[in-house]
């Protein structure tokens, strides 16, 4: 039966990255997959994770189950650290692994409540989103999000394509730090948006995977937190790989806010069933390390002082590197690197520019010409600057 699989077409984010293992150059530069390194080019294990860690090993007594839903505590974590608010809003959760897990299963509920419901994203998005919408059968349907010319957001562009949502439809939205381009809507745009998919009574679903790397948290999260203040129903994929550093670990949530408690009674049954259905118990021991953060007072700010280190340490390579190129190229033509945010900048390479960068100067990028800017080392953003130039851009 195995000879009749169909073959399978690698991941570009990860086949990108064992090209760079086999690559025999002494130096090169990855900025291909979302990853955070510091400046001596590590990916750390956070100062108040590794806290947790040794206090979760010394009093943990077992390891058995926990609920189906993942941990309470978790769950009620993450729900106050992306929603922070005292509305009383009806709530659904469920642990997941990882940020992906909780994408998957929103579709999946998606489709159980809806099963003609088209999901619009962002034109381009995350290539994992349309590869898991193609593998369900589900309609995905692009609308106009990123300006090539601008390196911003294309409102009227935007607000075009959405006028042709219908009702039950899922609007799948970056809740900051938009990947692949780094252009994140404004408040005004946020506004804008809300108004569409509302007057169209279409449902947002908001794929949170950086929050904290943009502006801050509260700053994150807010178009989030407009969302669920404005529409009745609302999903949200909350990942803890990149603001925890917790990625291996596979930490993440799906937060489903409903209309009323007999949804959200429904939301949480199907969102539970779904659970066992696919893995049965969602994995728990990053989930615990993220919760003993959160919920104690002086790891938590150890958390966020480290979290805003990350932050600033990504800002600041922005900056260095859209000054390196204005004094290269005499132009200010790459200042919109310092309005992107979050790991992520699309630089409008052409798929033969990428390919020229990683041949002739071991720079290595998605094919989008997507950079990891959290990636960068300073040391290496002359070299970056140069061949940027040297390749056309
Ligand atoms: C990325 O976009 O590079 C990350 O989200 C990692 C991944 O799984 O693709």
């Amino acid at each position: 039966m195995l000879e009749y699989l169909p073959e399978q077409s690698p991941d570009g984010i990860l086949q990108l990255m064992q090209q760079l293992r086999a690559d025999p150059r002494p130096h090169t530069v990855d900025l291909g997959v979302g990853v955070y390194r510091d400046a001596s080019g590590n990916t750390p294990v956070m100062r108040a994770v590794r806290q947790a860690q040794e206090r979760l090993n010394s009093t943990e007594t077992t390891k058995t189950y926990t609920a189906l839903e993942g941990d309470s505590a978790f769950l009620s974590a993450m729900q106050t650290l992306v929603l922070d608010d005292e509305r009383g809003a009806h709530i659904a959760a469920i642990a997941t692994p990882g940020g992906t897990g909780a994408v998957r299963l929103g579709f999946d509920l998606v489709r159980m409540a809806w099963p003609d419901a088209r999901v619009f994203h962002t034109d381009p998005t995350w290539a994992n989103h349309l590869s898991i919408l193609a593998y369900l059968g589900m309609e995905a349907v692009p609308f106009r999000y990123f300006d090539a010319a601008s390196h911003g957001i294309d409102m009227d562009g935007m607000l075009q394509d959405l006028a042709q949502l219908r009702e039950g439809d899922v609007v799948l939205l970056h809740g900051c730090c938009h990947n692949p381009t780094g252009a994140d809507l404004n408040a005004t745009g946020w506004q804008a948006l809300i108004r569409a998919i509302n007057a169209a009574g279409a449902v947002p679903m908001i794929d949170l995977a950086y929050l904290g790397l943009g502006d801050g948290i509260d700053a994150d999260a807010a178009g989030l937190r407009a969302v669920c203040a404005a529409c009745p129903e609302v999903l949200i994929a909350v990942s803890c790989s990149k603001n925890f550093g917790l990625y291996r670990e596979r930490v993440g949530a799906l937060l489903v806010q409903a209309p009323d408690a007999r949804a959200q009674r429904l939301a949480q049954g199907a969102m539970t069933h779904l659970n066992r259905q696919t893995y049965s118990f969602p994995p728990d021991h990053g989930a615990r390390l993220a919760q003993m953060v959160l919920d104690d007072p002086a790891l938590c700010r150890d958390w966020q002082d480290e979290l805003a280190e990350m932050r600033g340490q990504i800002t600041a390579l922005r900056g260095a590197l859209a000054a390196a190129l204005r004094a290269r190229s005499n132009s200010d033509r790459f200042d919109f690197i310092t309005a992107h945010r979050g790991m992520f900048s699309m630089i409008g390479a052409s798929p033969a520019q990428v390919t020229q960068l990683r041949e002739d100067h071991g720079i290595y990028m998605t094919r989008d010409a997507r950079i990891n800017i959290a990636g960068l080392g300073v040391d290496d953003v002359p070299h970056l600057a140069r061949a940027m130039l040297d390749v056309g851009l």
